[in-house]
């Protein structure tokens, strides 16, 4: 256990208009896996953010490097480091936020589902302990298959009689950053002024990116609707071809997680206003869980939106992702129900 950095140094370095609100509220928050290609930047990233007062960081091992690194940036937050089973219990009392990165990368060839075996376990012991630990913390899932973790997530939290369907999130915030970059690349658009709302789940198909809810208006062809669709769908595998057998995004994983995180601590604080897509428990489609606008608040999720009119392009893509998602929601429930 490696304890280190100070909360006092952070006022001067952020000592802005609207600072002292954020201050008033002490958050703490945990990531899982923090050792890992995501868990290492997004610690600084969480590390920079003024809403956090402490910053726990967990992994099996290496965190103590890690924390004591991160540590010495001189922002709010006050950093621990916590390695091995033994200190998870620690690492998650009093967590807000549970951000959980933790598990395998794909390599070339490989599915999200093919991670699946590895996965499943890892996450079921991990919100074994945040039901035990820190039960009403809101828990940002990263580690993948998504579609098939938060299913498992829910199942842990139900078996320990602590499932809050407001307080369970897959992170689907990359998909986000994705369609947003890439329209604004083809639309010309200044890319600060996106947005793209991104429905589904987050595997191939089952991510639909809504263009035609894209703002600022672009006059897209079909084809480039099309191309752009398939190029957030297939953004994760660009970056594995791309990275040739080292992983899977990483930083631009980092930043997406550090944003939706920041989310979730401003509808905590009382933000008014906050939406984000997220993979949550939804009413929206048939399907148990689905990724859609959400509205963040005091409790997690105050609000699941719908997802508005389709074009007829999106209705089909809609349609067709059902069945994989569906079935993907169906793998984490009955591994749950297997591996008890
Ligand atoms: P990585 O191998 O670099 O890091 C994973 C970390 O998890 C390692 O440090 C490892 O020690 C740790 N870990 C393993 N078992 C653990 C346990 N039981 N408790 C705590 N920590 C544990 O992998 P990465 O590139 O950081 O990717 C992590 C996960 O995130 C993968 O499942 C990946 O597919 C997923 N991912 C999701 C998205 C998304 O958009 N949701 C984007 C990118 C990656
Ligand atoms: C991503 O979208 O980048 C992640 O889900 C990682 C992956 O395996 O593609």
């Amino acid at each position: 256990l490696r304890r280190s950095g100070s909360s006092s140094t952070a006022s001067s370095h952020f000592a802005s208009r609207g600072f002292a609100s954020a201050l008033a509220h002490e958050r703490k928050v945990a990531v899982l896996g923090a050792s890992g290609g995501i868990g290492q930047p997004l610690s600084l990233l969480m590390k920079l953010n003024p809403l956090v007062s402490r910053l726990a960081l967990y992994d099996i091992a290496g965190t103590p490097g890690v924390a004591a690194d991160v540590s010495h940036i001189n922002t709010r937050s006050e950093v621990t480091g916590y390695a091995g089973e033994d200190q998870l219990g620690q690492a998650l009392e009093g967590s807000d936020i549970v951000i959980i990165p933790a598990g395998v990368p794909r390599k070339p060839g490989m599915t999200r589902d093919d991670l699946f075996a590895i996965s499943a376990g890892i996450v079921k012991s991990l919100c074994e302990a945040i039901a035990k630990y820190c039960p009403n913390a809101l828990v940002n899932m990263i580690s993948n298959p998504v579609n098939s973790t938060v299913p498992v997530a829910a199942e842990v939290f139900k078996s320990k009689g602590v499932y809050d369907e407001r307080k369970l999130f897959g992170v689907t915030t990359l998909d986000v950053v994705r369609a947003k970059t890439f329209y604004a690349g083809k639309a010309k658009v200044n890319v600060a002024d996106v947005s793209v709302p991104v429905i589904g789940g987050h595997a191939g198909v089952t991510i639909l990116p809504l263009f035609s809810q894209a703002t600022p208006r672009a006059n897209l062809s079909d084809d480039d609707i099309k191309a752009l669709t398939k190029r957030t769908q297939d953004g994760g595998t660009e970056v594995v071809e791309a990275k040739a057998g080292k992983g899977s995004a990483t930083l631009s994983m980092a930043y997406a997680g550090a944003l939706f995180a920041d989310s979730c601590l401003k509808g905590l604080n009382g933000v008014p206003d906050v939406v984000e897509c997220s993979f949550v428990q939804s009413t929206v489609t048939e399907l148990p869980f689905f990724a859609s606008k959400v509205k963040l608040g005091k409790n997690g999720v105050e609000e699941v939106l719908g997802f508005g009119p389709l074009s007829d392009y999106e209705q089909q893509g809609l349609e067709a992702l059902k069945s994989e998602l569906k079935s993907s929601i169906e793998k984490g429930v009955t591994w749950h129900a297997k591996s008890k």
